[in-house]
């Protein structure tokens, strides 16, 4: 723990002006010689955010956004110029203090003095590591999982086994209260605004149509912030879906209606057809309770959805940094997404109060390692209990979820659950407000003194009461489950049907792969 300075209200990990002027750059004649100067005031720790030593500290470097629904075949990149982090960071003083006195505004960063910043996007993390051995696929690359995703690829029992393997890797330290704080920083840096600016690159180029207004940034769409560290070569992405901040109780107006989709597809049992009054996001709803899977399966794989988007976000972040070590996080709707991410290509993913993925991540096909599902994982689920996006008890006609048109209705987590048990330490009843990432962070992250100790999920299942029937129009499903994967579980028989094959899933085992067929 740092020592509070009253008399120096600058947070730790800003640059202050003493080490600017330690570094001393002499020049006589030809000659230069740089002459280090003294080290830090005594007080400041070797495990703060900034860890002058070394240098080895996480920095954004530039932001994705990506369109969706309609606008999908945007996707953008920004990089992080001196300029513009000077831009946003005066853009951000001028929000904060039209924010000042706005009551029930969220704080743009955080009010704790010690993490407190001028200019969020000029801000160094240091990250605490381990060594990791993280159960993965051997071949991970987009192309290749993109194939397995969609069914393409198929295996013998014993190759699926194979392409598992136990690979070493370099993790974010989660047992660290620093790092899971950074953590929780990056992915709140993904919700401040930066100034309107005409620098964004197109990464795929969008065809002939005109640019939308404002996608993936107060409009519909994900963002993805790249924060780097180049001593160790690892990158951190953070993720943001727009919905986030515009769910009940944040103090925003309501979101635009492609959010309000992707979450309620991903979360809810159904298509969130919650009663007959709502209009659904998909059309998978069979009759009372029954709901067409491979319907509701073809549906959160489409282009235009955010699972989808995000993976070219991935894409473009491996391009720039190929060899690199890429770990995943996000708040909310961002978290649940950095874990489908990280899932997917075997990365390290934290996220915080993200609403149940379990079954997003089944009905994505996303691979699971054989064994028990958590086993040698590499995602964490950061959330504390008065959270109902996060404890999954977001959902009921009355809830305030609803009301605002959110079906969440899931709660099971993959990989391992982080709870802070706020509701017996002080005393918090459950409410949206609990939600909000600065909340979680000045009262929870903060609020303790040791980061939550992350464990197995108890054995969850989400949406016991409905009944998801393999297709009910067998013809028009092929697409998802004709061609096949072997199964990772050891009895399951292996087949090799064809593409063109006419033959519908009819059973799944717990990993999602078919195992039964209906020729
Ligand atoms: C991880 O963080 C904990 C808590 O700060 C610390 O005790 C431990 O040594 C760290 N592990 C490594 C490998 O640095
Ligand atoms: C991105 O693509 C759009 C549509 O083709 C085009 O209008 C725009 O000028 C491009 N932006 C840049 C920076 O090249
Ligand atoms: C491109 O232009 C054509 C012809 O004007 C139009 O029909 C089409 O909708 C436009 N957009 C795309 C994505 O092709």
């Amino acid at each position: 723990m740092l020592s509070k300075r009253s008399s120096h209200k600058r947070p730790r990990f800003f640059l202050h002006p003493g080490y600017v002027l330690t570094v001393v750059i002499l020049c006589f004649a030809a000659y230069c010689v740089v002459v280090p100067g003294t080290l830090p005031p005594s007080k400041r720790s070797s495990k703060g955010i900034l860890d002058q030593k070394s240098k080895s500290t996480f920095k954004l470097k530039s932001i994705y956004r990506h369109g969706v629904g309609v606008n999908h075949r945007w996707h953008q990149r920004l990089e992080m110029t001196p300029e513009l982090i000077s831009k946003a960071g005066t853009l951000y003083q001028e929000t904060a203090v039209q924010m000042q006195g706005d009551e029930g505004s969220e704080p743009l960063w955080t009010n704790n003095a010690e993490y407190a910043t001028s200019n969020p996007f000029d801000v160094e993390f240091a990250l605490g590591k381990v060594p990791l051995t993280l159960k993965r696929m051997k071949q991970r690359d987009p192309d290749y999982m993109e194939a397995y995703i969609s069914g393409e690829t198929y295996m013998s029992e014993a190759e699926a086994h194979a392409m598992w393997i136990d690979d070493d890797v370099v993790a974010p330290n989660i047992t660290d209260r620093d790092t899971v704080i950074s953590l929780a920083l990056m992915s709140s840096n993904a919700y401040v605004r930066i100034p309107q600016t005409g620098d964004w690159r197109n990464v795929t180029q969008p065809w002939n149509e005109t640019e939308p207004e404002d996608f993936g940034w107060d409009g519909d769409g994900i963002r993805g912030h790249v924060f780097y560290n180049e001593v160790e070569n690892i990158v951190v992405l953070s993720i943001k879906g727009t919905s986030a901040q515009g769910l009940p109780g944040s103090g925003e107006d309501e979101t635009t209606g492609n959010d309000k989709v992707n979450d309620n597809l991903l979360f809810s049992c159904c298509c969130a057809r919650v009663s007959y009054l709502w209009t659904t996001v998909c059309d998978c709803y069979v009759k009372s309770y029954t709901c067409d899977e491979s319907c509701l399966e073809k549906e959160l794989m489409r282009k235009d959805r955010f699972y989808s988007t995000m993976i070219d976000i991935y894409k473009g972040v491996l391009e720039e940094y190929p060899d690199a070590a890429i770990w995943v996080t996000g708040h909310s709707l961002g978290g649940a997404l950095a874990s489908l991410l990280g899932r997917t290509f075997g990365l390290p993913a934290v996220a915080f109060e993200s609403p149940g993925e379990l079954l997003a991540s089944k009905r994505l096909h996303l691979p699971f390692p054989p064994g028990l599902p958590s086993y040698m994982e590499g995602i964490w689920h950061f959330g504390h209990n008065a959270d109902p996006i996060f404890m999954g008890t977001c959902n009921g006609a009355s809830s305030s979820c609803s009301l605002a048109g959110y079906a969440m209705e899931t709660a099971c987590h993959t990989g391992r659950v982080c709870i802070y048990d706020v509701v017996n330490d002080k005393g918090w009843r459950v409410n949206m407000f609990n939600h909000r990432i600065h909340k979680v962070i000045d009262e929870v992250l903060l609020g303790y003194d040791q980061a939550a100790k992350c464990v197995e999920p108890e054995p969850c299942v989400d949406c016991y009461n409905w009944d998801f029937i393999p297709s009910r129009d067998r013809k028009s499903s092929s697409r998802l489950v004709t061609k096949t994967r072997s199964s990772a579980k050891p009895t399951a028989t292996t087949r090799t049907t064809t593409t063109t094959s006419s033959s519908t899933c009819v059973g799944r085992n717990w990993l999602g792969f078919c195992t039964k067929y209906d020729l």
